[in-house]
C-alpha cells in the first residue's frame, strides 16, 4: 500500500510512523509511506498555506491552491484505478474498524491534513473521496487523526502483524471488546490470574474468553452487541450474563 501524508508539521509526525508495527510494516515493504510537507506545493516567497475567512471570524483557512497542486502531482505517481483521498475532520463519518477494513483494501491513500479552522470547502468538494472523524471531539489538526487511522490500517495489512492472529483477536474484529489478558507471575500483589487461562485446557480457555468478552461488551458498551455476529453458545453465554 502506498499511503501519502500532505501537512505543514512534517516532523512532527515523522518520528511516530518510524516506531513498532509502521516502522516494521515499511521496512517489510508491505506499506511505503511519505510524508509532504504542504508548504513545498505554495507560491511566493513566504510560501502561504493559509487566508484569512472570507466572511470574517476567527482563524485562518487553508488556501485551495497549494493542495489542489500537491493532490495532483502526488496522485500522479500513483495511477491505480481508485486513490482515496481523505480528509480529516470533525464533520467527518465516523471512523470505524469496519472503516480500516475497508481501507486496508485500497492501493493508495493520500491523507490531507488541515488546521481545525478548516480548509477551503472547493477542496472537500472537489477533491475528498472520504471525509472522516475520529471521534466527537475537536483537535488542533488532522495529524494525529491520520496517524491513529494509519495505524489501524496497517494492523490489517496481510503479514503487518508478527502474529496473524492478533488482528483477528483484537477488539472489534467481530464486534466485540477483548477480553482480559495476563502473563507470569501467576500472583501479583495478592491478585491471582484466572485458573483456567494456566490449566493447558484449551477450550476452557476459549469459553472462558469469550464469556469475559461478551461480558465486558454487555457491561461497558451494550450498543455493539447489537451488530456482534453471535453464535448459539454465545447467545446462551449472553443470557447468564444477564441475568446475574
Ligand atoms: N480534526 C480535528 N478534530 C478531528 C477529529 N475529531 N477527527 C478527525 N479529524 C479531526
Amino acid at each position: 500500500m502506498q499511503c501519502d501524508i500532505l501537512t505543514i508539521f512534517p516532523a512532527a509526525i515523522t518520528p511516530y510512523l518510524k516506531s513498532s508495527i509502521l516502522g516494521r510494516a515499511q521496512q517489510k515493504g508491505i506499506l511505503d509511506i511519505r510524508v509532504v510537507d504542504l508548504r513545498f506545493f505554495a507560491a511566493g516567497r513566504h510560501h502561504q498555506v493559509d487566508d484569512t475567512p472570507y466572511g470574517g471570524g476567527p482563524g485562518m483557512v487553508f488556501k485551495p491552491e497549494p493542495i489542489f497542486r500537491a493532490v495532483k502531482t502526488l496522485t500522479a505517481e500513483y495511477p491505480v484505478p481508485r486513490q482515496k483521498i481523505i480528509l480529516p475532520s470533525p464533520q467527518g463519518r465516523l471512523f470505524t474498524q469496519d472503516t480500516a477494513r475497508e481501507l486496508a483494501q485500497e492501493e493508495y491513500l493520500l491523507f490531507i491534513c488541515g488546521r481545525y479552522e478548516g480548509i477551503d470547502e472547493r477542496v472537500a468538494m472537489s477533491l475528498i473521496t472520504d471525509e472522516l472523524s475520529i471521534g466527537d471531539y475537536v483537535l488542533t489538526g488532522g495529524e494525529l487523526p491520520a496517524l491513529v487511522m494509519i495505524d489501524a490500517i496497517t494492523r490489517l495489512l496481510p503479514d503487518a502483524l508478527g502474529d496473524k492472529t492478533s488482528a483477528q483477536a483484537d477488539s472489534f474484529s467481530d464486534g466485540l471488546l477483548d477480553y482480559p489478558h495476563y502473563t507470569r507471575p501467576p500472583e501479583f500483589s495478592g491478585l491471582r490470574a484466572p485458573e483456567v487461562l494456566m490449566s493447558g485446557h484449551h477450550d476452557n480457555i476459549r469459553r472462558w474468553r469469550r464469556y469475559q468478552a461478551l461480558q465486558r461488551t454487555w457491561k461497558r458498551r451494550p450498543d455493539l452487541l447489537e451488530k456482534a455476529c453471535l453464535s448459539e453458545e454465545d447467545k446462551q453465554m449472553l443470557n447468564e450474563i444477564m441475568k446475574k
